[in-house]
């Protein structure tokens, strides 16, 4: 701002989030030993996400059934893994208030969640008959999954390595 002298006042300019209190407090507190239960979690569903994609391409490849029975398998395992990776997940985002009061961990949680439901459809649509689930719907729906874990692994790193959330504070 110009003053009356003509010479210009420097504004301290403040973040008003970053004045909330408990913004800095970003350490995992769903922890083992200080090990983050989230962090070693999410490659099970995200493993298993993929597991899907990959029978239902040789199920339709091969036409054996084994690969109609084991996408189901990897689609059910993959959803009840994905909720517990989630439970962790909410955890952390309610009780540390510096995750809490980040948009970007709300928008993890908003994409994780949609995930976990088209795993469970996934799992749903197969369990009335798994071979005939495959063509088309089933490798469809797998396919999306694969492309939401994509953005949900990415994203969740991007939590990690660029705002350092669930990590330590090493002295
Ligand atoms: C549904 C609720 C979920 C919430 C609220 C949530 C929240 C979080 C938070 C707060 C972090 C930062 C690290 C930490 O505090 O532990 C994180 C990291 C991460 N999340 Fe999630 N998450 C959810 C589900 C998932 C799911 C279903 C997946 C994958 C299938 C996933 C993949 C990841 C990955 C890969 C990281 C980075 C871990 C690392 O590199 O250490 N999240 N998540």
């Amino acid at each position: 701002m110009a003053s009356d002298d003509g010479e210009t006042e420097t504004e301290d300019l403040t973040d008003p989030i970053k004045e909330i209190p408990g913004f800095d407090e970003t350490e995992s507190r769903i922890a083992v030993l200080g090990h983050p239960i989230h962090a070693m979690s999410v490659a099970f569903p995200v493993a298993l996400t993929f597991c899907i994609f990959g029978a239902d391409v040789l199920y339709w490849w091969t036409g054996d059934p084994f690969w109609a029975r084991a996408a189901m398998w990897a689609a059910g395992t993959g959803f009840l893994f994905g909720m517990l990776a989630g439970f962790s997940g909410t955890a952390e985002l309610l009780l540390v208030s510096g995750i809490r009061v980040r948009a970007a961990a709300w928008t993890h949680f908003i994409i994780a969640v949609t995930l976990i439901s088209l795993l469970g459809a996934n799992w749903g649509h197969r369990l009335y008959g798994y071979e005939s689930a495959v063509l088309p719907y089933g490798i469809l729906l797998s396919g999306l999954c694969v492309i939401v874990v994509a953005f949900t692994g990415w994203h969740g790193g991007k939590l990690v390595f660029d705002y350092r959330l669930g990590t330590s504070k090493s002295n």
